[in-house]
């Protein structure tokens, strides 16, 4: 095997060549009322990271615990590094970046975790696999399955945007809304596999999920020239995409490819702020999420505890905004980068504009900072509702447009 597992809270290490989801000591104990505890983590052998520090140029590939036989299949990146020089000057900093995940072939960043997961189903031969989403976890696995031939079954919350269950329908997946939050939808996937078989791709749940989400930071190290940035803004919901991002420099620094790491940013709605809540004061009680940034709307987040010990352990810290900046901040995005991001991206965004001073008083205003932009505004377009509109029509005549109120 090129892994073993290591319980995120005990430390216990389990070798298998079986599939595990959680430490079966830790997870007994999980009553639902606070974080979850019990995931776990994947070790990779050394005689893995020796081979992947050896190459002029790594690959996510190099790192995963189920390689990809055949990476165009369904490729993974590299998506695009934005330099937004407006932005850049608007904030007074130099080398910000945008990591355009929105680009990944379902419009989410989740199709990196749906990725390994698909290749952990196939090197088992499972064919099916069940997850919970809030929508684009789902879209982003329907996607893979639809490549890879693989059935998928999809809990959603009812109220999830329709674009996002749209999607899913069209690739072929067994889509069950359900009626009640993502976090209801998360147990009833769980229920499910249980007692109907196949893998359950939930997040952090299947440790498979941090591992593809990693991918971002391989990447990142690559189009950096080999270097990691000096920090990352993580929009965060379950805390699984922050812990992906932490564990993917955890391996370049354990390779020794890189000798120190950025610092991570979590980044939430000031009305689901169950992580930030635990970075700041510990607590890790469930919450009870309102936010209009579906995407990280979470009352008890699935891999809480990870991804704030990751925060702590890289001396970054927690942003929390209000949903009419982040809704704002989806504007500022599209009219002055042209990036048209869902509000639990431009979350992000919205957490760097606020953060700035406090960023520049930690790492300078020249440092590195990279802020990722995970989904794409084109599957939400109610969001914009109320705050722009499409202008009325006119007649087919130059007077009709002499005479528009704009015109000059
Ligand atoms: C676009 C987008 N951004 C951010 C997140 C938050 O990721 P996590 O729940 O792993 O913290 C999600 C999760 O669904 C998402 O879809």
């Amino acid at each position: 095997m090129r892994f073993h597992y290591k319980c995120s809270d005990c430390g216990r290490e389990y070798y298998t060549d079986g599939i595990m989801y959680q430490c079966p000591e830790c997870a007994r104990k999980n009553d639902g009322s606070h974080f979850p505890k019990g995931n776990l983590i994947v070790e990779l052998e050394d005689d893995v990271l020796k081979a992947a520090a050896a190459k002029e140029h790594v690959t996510p590939n190099d790192f995963y615990p189920y390689p990809s036989p055949d990476p165009e299949a369904y490729p993974i990146g590299i998506t695009p590094l934005m330099r937004p020089r407006r932005i850049q000057r608007k904030l007074g900093l130099n080398n910000l970046s945008f990591k355009l995940d929105s680009q990944l072939i379902s419009g989410s960043f989740k199709d990196r975790a749906s990725y390994e997961v698909a290749l952990q189903a196939i090197a088992h031969g499972e064919k099916k696999i069940a997850l919970a989403s809030t929508g684009n976890a789902g879209a982003a696995m329907s996607a893979v399955g639809a490549a890879m031939g693989l059935d998928i079954v999809l809990f959603v919350p009812a109220s999830a945007p329709v674009n996002k269950l749209m999607q899913s329908v069209l690739y072929g997946a067994h889509v069950i809304p359900v009626k009640g939050t993502y976090d209801d939808a998360f147990a009833l996937s769980i229920e499910y596999t249980k007692l109907f078989g196949g893998i359950n791709r939930n997040t952090a749940y299947n440790p498979m999920t941090i591992e593809g989400k990693k991918s971002i930071s391989i990447e990142l190290f690559e189009q950096m020239g080999r270097k990691a940035p000096d920090a990352v803004y993580v929009p965060v919901g379950d805390g699984c995409i922050i812990a992906g991002v932490a564990k993917g420099f955890h391996d370049l620094m354990k390779a020794g490819l890189i000798n120190r790491m950025p610092r991570l940013i979590a980044c939430q709605s000031e009305a689901s702020d169950a992580i930030s809540r635990a970075i700041n004061n510990d607590d890790f009680r469930m919450i009870h999420a309102a936010t209009r940034a579906d995407s990280i709307s979470v009352d008890l987040p699935a891999n809480g505890r990870m991804a704030a010990a990751y925060v702590k352990e890289s001396r970054g810290w927690a942003v929390t905004v209000p949903d009419e900046e982040i809704l704002n901040s989806q504007i500022t995005l599209t009219a002055m980068a042209g990036v048209l991001a869902e509000p639990a991206a431009a979350c992000a965004y919205a957490a760097i504009e606020k953060d700035r001073d406090h960023l520049v008083s930690e790492l300078g205003a020249a440092a590195e900072v990279t802020v990722l932009l995970t989904g794409t505004g084109f599957k939400d377009m109610k969001a914009f509702d109320g705050r722009v509109s499409i202008p009325p029509a006119i007649e087919n005549s130059i007077e009709a447009v002499r005479s528009l109120p704009s015109f000059d």
